[in-house]
């Protein structure tokens, strides 16, 4: 790493040069003076600094290559991803690239990449219709795919799209990838195989996608994915969640439910045991569901909850006092209703003692301490 006073040294460099280039009006001068110098670089005009001479995808695009990243955001490079030859030339010129933006470039299709050491890839924002089979085949070091704002149909979207190279133990795993967001695109159903070659996966999200609806292959695709920890499923809506979705990813800690149709708290999520973060934001819930006695209504009151910081357990609620209300001003007024009423009926009850709290020795009423019981046991949860 580089650290400032020296990068403003190279920066000062540069400027220096490139001043003396231009009252010389000698651009070979230039290319030959930088390559021949210290390799200056800076972040603002590294499309200037020889590594531009070298390849011709970072004359078009930014090139850092200290920090191996290669970034085409905002330039428009037309409809499909570059060929092989091009993104090699990045690794014969030295550039080992590890990050790759195509952020808003009009990107219509993705062709396979070669191989390179690339582990964070962006190709959001773009036009992305289609993605050629086994695309990511030779990025096995690919930890994040974000393919989310593009153009992405179902039928478009097949597991083998995500085939990694052939393993003895596992089926054609792309084995590092981690995280995959295919929010906002045009898709409405999953294939159910789509994650097969993914056995690393642990966040996914799909927001913004018009499901509808989660099918039974959907269901299958997202109940198969093991190791999922977090799962965005915001604005799809959504008016049901399947029973059995979070029956197999028992490791699932975040779960974002925002802006769906949801009128009840989903039962599925008594499956859901490692629950940290839930958000039921913008969903019309109206009652919260007593009558199955796995629908974790505890936390289901609350608009958005930190579970694990609550420390709150899923169980059964007790017949009553279950209040309907997700809306975040409704549960913040409940909330100070509760915080007040403690001390309230309590102040009642000494003054209808004369005591405070057994000083003077009278006979509790068990149906009153079973009634603070209840109470404070809510109290602790928020
Ligand atoms: C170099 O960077 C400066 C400041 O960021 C900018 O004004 C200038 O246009 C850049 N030059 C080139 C050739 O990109
Ligand atoms: C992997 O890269 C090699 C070398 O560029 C290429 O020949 C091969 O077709 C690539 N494989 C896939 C599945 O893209
Ligand atoms: C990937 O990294 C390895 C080890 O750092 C290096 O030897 C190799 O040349 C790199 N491959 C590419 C395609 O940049
Ligand atoms: C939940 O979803 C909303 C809407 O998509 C988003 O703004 C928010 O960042 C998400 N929260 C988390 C923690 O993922």
């Amino acid at each position: 790493m580089m650290n400032a006073s020296r990068k403003k040294l190279y920066f000062n460099m540069v400027l220096i040069l490139a001043t003396g280039t231009l009252l010389k009006e000698d651009t070979s001068g230039f290319v030959h003076a930088a390559e021949a110098g210290d390799e200056p670089r800076n972040d603002a005009n590294y499309t200037k600094t020889p590594i531009s001479a070298a390849s011709k995808l970072c004359e078009s695009c930014n090139c850092i290559r200290d920090k191996g990243v290669f970034d085409c955001t905002s330039k428009q490079i037309g409809a499909t991803s570059f060929p092989l030859e091009d993104w090699q030339s990045l690794n014969t010129n030295g550039l080992d690239v590890k990050l790759v933006f195509l952020v808003s470039t009009g990107l219509k299709e993705i062709t396979r990449f070669p191989p390179m050491n690339v582990t964070w890839l962006d190709l959001s924002h773009n036009e992305i219709a289609t993605i050629q089979t086994g695309c990511f085949t030779n990025l096995t070091l690919l930890q994040v795919l974000d393919i989310s704002h593009n153009r992405l149909k179902s039928e478009s979207l097949n597991p083998d799209v995500f085939a990694g190279h052939y393993s003895t133990n596992e089926y054609m795993p792309l084995s590092k990838l981690r995280v995959l967001r295919l929010g906002a695109n045009d898709l409405h159903s999953l294939n159910p195989d789509l994650f097969e070659h993914l056995p690393a996966l642990e966040e996914l999200s799909l927001e913004l996608n018009p499901f509808k609806v989660i099918d039974q292959q959907s269901e299958i695709a997202i109940a198969s994915i093991e190791r999922l920890v977090s799962l965005d499923l915001s604005y799809m809506e959504l008016e049901d969640i399947p029973k059995y979705l979070f029956h197999t990813p028992r490791g699932l800690r975040y779960l974002n439910l925002t802006g769906n149709l949801l009128q009840e708290v989903p039962a599925a999520l008594s499956y859901a045991t490692a629950l940290a973060w839930l958000s039921l934001d913008e969903n019309p819930i109206s009652s919260i569901v007593v009558g199955t006695c796995k629908s974790p209504s505890q936390m289901a009151g609350l608009s958005m909850v930190d579970l694990e910081h609550k420390q709150t357990h899923l169980r059964c609620p007790d017949e009553a006092g279950n209040n309907p209300s997700n809306d975040g001003a409704l549960l913040m007024g409940l909330l100070i209703g509760v915080l007040l009423a403690i001390p309230l009926t309590a102040a009642i009850w000494c003054v209808y003692k004369r005591g405070c709290f057994g000083l003077f020795g009278s006979g509790t009423p068990a149906a009153y301490s079973r009634a603070f019981y209840s109470r404070t046991t809510l109290n602790e949860e928020f």
